[in-house]
């Protein structure tokens, strides 16, 4: 019998991609998102094909919300071994235009939303001793991206977060994952205006990579292939080279000026 998963932002994108791939492999899913048309439709999709669904239609920074989401999933499904925090926002920030609501907005999504969906799951994981927490971070968590000032600062938060509740959770019999995808297409994509096309990868292929970590468990999941190359150049470039190619390369690769 597989775990059942709880999978936030799954009306759309990876979140979608990901519930389906799920339901394929027979995991018994709670669907979480804010937005309600979508998430039905999916669920409804999934239902008509076999799968077992729970749906909740919330805000993830709603923590009363989330808790009664879990208790009403695990009353359908059984108890919550996986959480998949996939719910995220992002959006082009740029200077010197900062606007602190975007950041604001971007935290409370990111990063609350994500610490707060723990929460709901924790406690019962930690009473069974087991559970598994996949957090979705992000190249742009790794170095500051000057488009997306707001948005790496909460994948950056995210991806510390992340690091430091592990070996407090690990003696638990709770592992995380931390997700680093390469460009997926998604609507989160589009809003980007790149100058040239951009090699991505389709939300199917994200989670396929995905379905992988939820029965691996690793410590990270980096993904594609080449994704897994341009993060180890990017993180361990030093700084001086870094802040030329940002500030040189960066502005020639968007239709925006920084
Ligand atoms: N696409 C990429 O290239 C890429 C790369 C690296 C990491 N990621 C990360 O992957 C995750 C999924 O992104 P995506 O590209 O699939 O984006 P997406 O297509 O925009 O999907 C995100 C989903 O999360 C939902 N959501 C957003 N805020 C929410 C909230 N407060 N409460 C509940 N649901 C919420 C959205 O609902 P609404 O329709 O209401 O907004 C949407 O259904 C994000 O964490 C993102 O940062 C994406």
């Amino acid at each position: 019998m597989n775990s059942t998963v709880l999978l936030t932002g799954a009306a759309h994108g990876i979140g979608r991609a990901t519930a389906i791939a799920l339901a394929r492999k027979g995991y018994p899913l709670g669907l979480v998102d804010r937005d309600a048309g979508p998430l039905q439709e999916l669920a409804t999709s999934l239902r008509e094909s076999g799968a077992k669904v729970a749906t909740a239609v919330l805000d993830v920074s709603d923590a009363p919300a989330l808790a009664t989401a879990v208790a009403d999933i695990e009353t359908a499904l059984g108890p919550i071994e996986v959480l998949l925090a996939c719910a995220g926002v992002g959006s082009l920030t740029i200077a010197p235009r900062l606007e602190t609501s975007v950041l604001r907005q971007t935290l409370e999504v990111n990063v609350v939303g994500v610490a707060l969906s723990i929460e709901a799951v924790l406690p019962g994981m930690i009473a069974r001793g087991r559970g598994h927490l996949i957090g979705i971070a992000s190249m742009a968590g790794y170095r500051g991206f000057p488009w997306m000032i707001s948005y790496s600062a909460s994948k950056a938060a995210l991806i510390a977060y992340l690091e430091a509740l592990r070996p407090g959770l690990a003696k638990r019999g709770v592992t995380i994952t931390t997700v680093c995808p390469g460009f997926v297409r998604t609507r989160m994509c589009d809003h980007i205006p790149y100058q040239r096309p951009v090699k991505m990868i389709e939300p199917e292929t994200a989670a396929r990579h995905l379905v992988r970590a939820v029965e691996r468990r690793p410590r990270n999941c980096v993904f594609p292939f080449d994704m897994k190359i341009g993060l180890a150049i990017l993180k361990y470039m030093p700084d001086f080279a870094f802040d030329r190619l940002m500030r040189y390369v960066g502005p020639r690769a968007l239709h925006v000026d920084f």
